[in-house]
């Protein structure tokens, strides 16, 4: 087993328009994250991840990209780019950029061409169909945002697919001028000293060559929203999407040290095939977005433990998250108390950790009046809550105006409770959310148990998930309650000192059977190991 720096290391997203506004727009960019780098370093992160900073007519907030090589202005420049790459590296922090290469903006200029006449040499680079036979769109499938995939572009007569807006056309990538052209941006970053991708909306990248409509889904509720209607059979998760990975894999180890990161909504079968072959290998981590899916039980924790673990091959090396700025924050699914059990879990399993910003110290969504709301999902699909502004507030670096955000008006609300949830107030408190994430990391740090280990799932006892954490003969038990009142733990043979826990004035060492007090997980330090 090697020790890369993403298997050992932890991945902090940065949602760019929100971390830090350095020049009073009211708008994050990339001088306000290069002015924050300290925060991620004391923290003890390995690596950053920008949601995407190019170009954009920031109709999907910048997943709409008009160049592919170049950096929007409300985010700076591209020397501001390269000064936060250089000042990340001096600090022994990786950046790692969004690529978003299943669709483009329908301003960027290959579209712009595309659109324009049925004979343009970059027509087929997007997928343009004929109307059916009686009308309409081409065939049923659906944009994840609301309404048809398809949108009829009057000039040319034909239907433009997207799998999104209808401001982000789906790229063709069974045209290779496709992937030539999209890996060329991909040299252009690497070349420039990226430590790695992560692969927006990657399972969308082939749909059915035939267009066969997409079958109902049995299953489906109306709060789940309109695209949950049907199963994405002929949109998602084709085989074809495989080798085109195992060739960007190719690509990107020609160049030492990179990763790629997937996003990819799929069952535990599916997901796992994304690491690719052996001869053949494709994503180094494929996002394992369980603990953003399942009930959180112990039951169900410790079942997604079991089954990621079981599913993984041989090669495939985990990863977990409990957040990103698609889903509803971790504190405010599972409550403050029940966020820290989550964050001990987060950073102590096997496997590449992130954590999306603003979770470390606790930030919960921040609900956005109807008349202020800015994401398209939410414009397109209103009141279901699947809106995404209330995960994206402005992070909070002190109790000051607007948080110390910015200076101007945040493009989404700060929210309240600010004097608690900043990091200032934070770092002066030892049992805050961003003291307990500090502690975890310096402990992830020193314990290669928690890097690199083997994990043992122990059976679960009622509300208590544990398991045990080896390396080199020294083992870990991490035990988490995740209930809201005291619960017993039988550790069996299992003695030793406590090296960490959420709650503050416990037991040093489990002496046996013992209480967990409620919403509290510890980390011990196993006397006998094997
Ligand atoms: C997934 C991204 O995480 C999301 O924010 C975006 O809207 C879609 N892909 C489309 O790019």
């Amino acid at each position: 087993m090697s020790f890369d720096w993403w298997r050992t290391g932890s991945i902090y997203h940065v949602y760019p328009r929100s971390f830090m506004d350095a020049n009073g727009d009211g708008v994050g960019d990339l001088e306000g994250i290069r002015g924050r780098l300290d925060h991620l370093a004391d923290l003890g992160v390995d690596a950053l991840w920008l949601s995407p900073v190019y170009p954009s007519p920031m109709a999907d907030f910048g997943y709409d990209v008009a160049d592919y090589t170049g950096i929007d202005p409300l985010f700076g420049t591209l020397e501001d780019f390269d000064r936060l790459l250089q000042d990340a590296h001096a600090r022994g922090l990786r950046v790692i950029l969004d690529l978003v290469a299943n669709h483009t903006s329908d301003r960027h200029p290959w579209f712009e061409a595309s659109r324009r006449a049925r004979g343009d040499d970059k027509r087929a680079w997007y997928i343009w169909r004929d109307p059916a036979p009686g009308g309409g769109p081409p065939n049923n499938w659906l944009s994840e945002f609301g309404g048809p995939a398809w949108t009829l572009d009057a000039r040319t007569g034909q239907y433009y697919l997207h799998s999104y807006l209808r401001e982000q056309p789906d790229l063709n990538w069974r045209h290779p001028a496709v992937e030539e052209a999209v890996f060329g941006a991909v040299r252009f970053w690497l070349d420039r000293g990226v430590d790695g991708f992560r692969l927006d909306a990657i399972s969308h990248l082939f749909k059915d060559d035939q267009f066969r409509d997409n079958p109902p889904n049995p299953s489906w509720r109306p709060e789940q929203g309109p695209y949950k209607r049907l199963i994405p059979l002929h949109v998602a998760d084709l085989p074809e999407t495989h080798a085109a990975l195992a060739r960007l894999r190719a690509l990107v180890d020609g160049y030492p040290g990179r990763v790629l990161i997937g996003e990819l909504y799929l069952p535990f079968e599916r997901l796992v095939t994304y690491y690719g072959r052996h001869a053949a290998p494709e994503i180094h981590l494929p996002t394992n977005f369980v603990l953003l899916r399942i009930a959180w039980t112990a039951e169900e924790i410790a079942r997604a433990i079991g089954e990621y673990e079981a599913a993984l091959p041989q090669a495939g090396w985990p990863n977990w998250v409990l957040g990103n700025h698609d889903k509803s924050r971790v504190a405010t699914r599972l409550g403050p108390a029940q966020a820290r059990v989550a964050a001990l879990l987060l950073l102590t399993l096997r496997g590449t950790p992130t954590i999306y910003y603003g979770d470390e110290i606790g930030m919960e969504d921040v609900p956005v009046a109807p008349e202020d709301v800015r994401d398209p999902w939410e414009r397109n699909v209103p009141g279901l809550g699947l809106g995404r502004d209330p995960e994206r507030s402005p992070m909070r670096w002190d109790a000051g105006p607007n948080a110390g955000f910015t200076t101007g008006t945040p493009w989404l609300p700060v929210g309240g409770d600010v004097e608690r949830v900043n990091v200032a107030a934070q770092r002066a408190d030892p049992g805050s959310p961003l003291a307990l994430h500090r502690r975890l990391l310096a402990l992830r740090r020193a314990e290669p148990a928690l890097g690199a280990g083997s994990l043992l799932l122990l059976p679960r006892q009622g509300d208590v998930v544990a398991y045990e954490r080896r390396h080199a003969g020294r083992a870990l038990l991490v035990v988490a309650n995740v209930a809201p009142e005291a619960r017993r733990f039988d550790p069996g043979p299992r003695r030793g000192p406590v090296l960490l826990s959420t709650h503050a004035g416990g037991p040093e060492a489990i002496p046996g059977p013992f209480l967990l007090r409620p919403d509290e997980a510890l980390v011990v330090l196993l006397s006998q190991a094997g």
